[in-house]
């Protein structure tokens, strides 16, 4: 079994589903869509993990060119990509009887069924630029501060997702490894919302593969100390951008972000402290 192959494979079909489910406009298969990208990350987690056991060595690479496939102009369109995506995924579980793999085939084979039930009309409309959120006037100094923070914040959340994951299934100290996977899920929750806000504006990118020297042997008191830094850093981006957008119901959602974000440095610290006791 070639454990690199299939975490890159997972890997690229998680990124797929959580920018499609933010790339449709019909809100049950929005929903379906996230929940199979949640699924996804953790048939990511749970290789990685069986990689790790068997002392296999794996990277967080992915080709931007197998991602970018779904960027197209129908919502019917994607969901054929999504599928034929899946049935690829099946075809590398061929002849490989593990308890990982049997789930990630079953879930999977139903997946590609669910979506064969899915009936969609809509145009994409996530990369068209409009630079508009619909039912909110926002002035032109708070639209260019709020797609810049977009931009910014959609790669930084799907960075730290990769970076935690891989920290936690190397890591060995339970307190870390319960804190890492707190805030894996937290940034794939302010992904998704980032995601879905850049995509209504027409301004959705998807992410590029990190180089290793972010992940691979980073000392992990090192890595804890750094990330408090980094995660202070965006509460304070998300307040700086509260205070400065022209919207109560968008600077009430960065507010509520911000706050997450101060949880997440008191996680880091709890865990720096595990480690140091
Ligand atoms: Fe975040
Ligand atoms: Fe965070």
């Amino acid at each position: 079994m070639n454990y690199q192959q299939i975490i890159q494979k997972t890997h690229e079909d998680f990124i797929k589903f959580i920018y499609a489910s933010v790339m449709v406009q019909e809100a049950d298969v929005r929903h379906k869509l996230n929940d199979i990208a949640l699924f996804k990350y953790r048939h990511l987690v749970w290789l990685m993990q069986d990689g790790v056991n068997k002392k296999v060595p794996f990277n967080m690479d992915f080709e931007y060119e197998n991602i970018a496939k779904i960027r197209v102009d129908n919502s019917s369109d994607l969901i054929e990509i999504l599928k034929s995506e899946l049935d690829k995924s099946l075809a590398l579980y061929e002849g490989i009887n593990d308890a990982t793999i049997n789930r990630l085939r079953s879930d999977d084979s139903y997946f590609i069924e669910e979506l064969g039930r899915v009936d969609v009309e809509s145009k994409i409309t996530a990369f068209n630029e409009n630079k508009k959120l619909p039912g909110i006037e926002l002035s032109d100094e708070s639209k260019s501060a709020l797609i810049f923070f977009l931009m910014e914040e959609t790669f930084k959340e799907y960075e730290l997702i990769t970076i935690y994951s891989y920290l936690k299934v190397h890591s060995d100290i339970a307190v870390a490894d319960a804190a890492f996977t707190d805030l894996a899920y937290d940034s794939v929750y302010h992904l998704k919302r980032f995601a879905d806000l850049a995509s209504k504006m027409g301004v959705l990118t998807l992410p590029r593969p990190i180089p290793h020297d972010k992940y691979e042997n980073i000392g992990v008191v090192k890595f804890l100390k750094e990330n408090i830094e980094e995660e202070m850093d965006a509460e304070k981006q998300c307040l700086i951008l509260a205070e400065k957008i022209d919207n109560k119901e968008l600077s009430d959602f960065l507010l509520f972000v911000s706050r997450q974000e101060l949880y997440h440095g008191e996680l880091l610290q709890r865990a720096l402290n595990a480690i140091n006791s």
